[in-house]
């Protein structure tokens, strides 16, 4: 199994190109079972988890073929309705075949995904707001099941703000007969970037980027050609880095209001943030100052960076509090970085950081995407050599880090 090898204490300084957003990725290429033909993604990253929603499309029946970062999708052999538990369970959002199988045959056989490294992860607003559409869902031995199902205009609305259920529903909702009406929906880019490259390819959506949407049905879809937005937070993550290691980095095609919130608390922090229409420059501090974080759907704080701000802030001068919301136990990093000479005291779903004045190298364990990412950044600022096992979780979500790491000054190596 991969590990990698970082030697600590360099400041990082130069440009990173940032890649397309996985979480934007991966539901658009679900979109592409509502039309049959050929379809079109552009910078589509190169990761496993973009591989493996590959993989499920083709058990489907499509052809998939990559050149680069362009992923072309021929949905139009499409024969199968199943997605088997052997690759859900490796990516929960596999679950985002539900709808368009539903939508374009009236069945479905989707394997509920099961619990993940940070809880439960429930998937009920799917089912629910599926159901809420008129389609009949029954759960047998371990499948979510669809029949004779005719999706039909409807109205719903979360009582927890979900990413992936407004997605989800989006997609039924827009070939369902008749109008449907979403409320309290998620506004995360990756919500609103599969909504315009559904309007695109002739969709019917009212209220894009607002938390109310109406969709009105349409009998059928042209094929997608999009361009996938930028990973915001991939983009973070960097900013995070030049901001810990007392470094400056510039992050090249980018949307700076998608990340504005960590910005802001980087920012907070001591950090320099120079904002360009597709570019950020951020300039570190010679040490980050303690901030407090309150992790909320789309535009706050980003619970998929709230790992990586523990590390920011375990360098910190002065104490900081960081709740996660929206994950309650999405904490696997704090022991790890704990090895690592971190002062972290986990009350709930708020972790107390006391920030040391140095982080030492050590081994520790990668247990999630985010995670992993929290612990690079704390490898890039220890002193001495942290090695990193099982890093596969980061190559779920960000592409060729430790090329884009290694061309701005890191010392950091792939060991196989
Ligand atoms: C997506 C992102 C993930 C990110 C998360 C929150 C993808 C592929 N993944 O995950 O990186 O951390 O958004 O920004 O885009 N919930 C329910 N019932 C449901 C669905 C969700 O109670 O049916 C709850 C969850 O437990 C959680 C909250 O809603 O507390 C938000 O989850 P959700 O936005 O759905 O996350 P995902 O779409 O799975």
């Amino acid at each position: 199994m991969d590990k990698l090898l970082i030697t600590g204490g360099r400041p990082l300084e130069g440009t990173v190109p940032i890649s397309g957003a996985k979480n934007a990725a991966l539901p658009i290429m679900a979109a592409t079972l509502l039309a049959s033909g050929v379809h079109t993604l552009r910078n589509v990253p190169r990761l496993r988890d973009t591989r493996t929603f590959a993989r499920v499309l083709e058990l489907l029946g499509a052809k998939v073929a990559f050149d680069g970062n362009v992923c072309t999708i021929d949905s139009t052999g499409v024969n199968s309705v199943e997605a088997p538990y052997e690759l859900v369970k490796t990516m929960r959002a596999s679950i985002y075949v539900l709808a368009p199988l539903l939508a374009r045959f009236g069945a479905a056989r989707v394997s509920l995904p099961g619990g993940c490294a940070w809880g439960p992860r429930p998937v009920n607003l799917h089912l629910s707001g599926l159901q809420a559409m008129g389609a009949a869902l029954d759960i047998e031995h371990g499948y979510i099941v669809g029949r004779d199902v005719k999706l039909i205009g409807g109205r719903f609305g979360f009582d927890v703000v979900s990413v992936g259920a407004t997605a989800q529903l989006m997609m039924a909702a827009v070939l369902a007969q008749g109008t449907t009406v979403l409320e309290n929906v998620a506004v995360e880019p990756d919500v609103t970037a599969l909504g315009d490259a559904l309007v695109a390819c002739g969709a019917r959506i009212e209220g894009l980027g607002s938390r109310n949407l109406t969709i009105h049905g349409v009998a059928t879809l042209k094929p997608i050609d999009a361009t996938i937005i930028p990973d915001r937070i991939e983009a973070a993550t960097f900013a995070a880095a030049a901001a810990m290691t007392g470094g400056r980095l510039r992050l090249e095609r980018v949307v700076p209001a998608h990340f504005e919130a960590v910005l802001r608390k980087l920012e907070e922090a001591g950090s320099t943030v120079e904002r360009a229409p597709d570019a950020v420059t951020v300039t570190g501090p010679s040490r980050p100052r303690a901030v407090n974080v309150v992790t909320q759907p789309f535009p706050g704080f980003p619970t998929d960076m709230q790992a990586q701000m523990i590390a920011v802030c375990a360098l910190a001068s002065g104490t900081s509090l960081i709740e996660d919301t929206v994950y309650l136990d999405r904490f696997t990093h704090v022991p790890e970085l704990a090895r690592m000479g971190a002062s972290i005291e986990l009350r709930g779903n708020v972790a107390v950081v006391r920030g040391v004045d140095r982080l030492y190298g050590a081994p520790v364990m990668a247990t999630d995407l985010r995670a992993s990412a929290s612990l690079v950044l704390a490898g890039l600022a220890a002193n001495g050599d942290t090695l990193i096992d099982r890093i596969y979780h980061l190559d779920r979500g960000y592409e060729t880090l430790e090329k884009k790491l290694g061309a701005v000054g890191a010392r950091i190596e792939r060991i196989s």
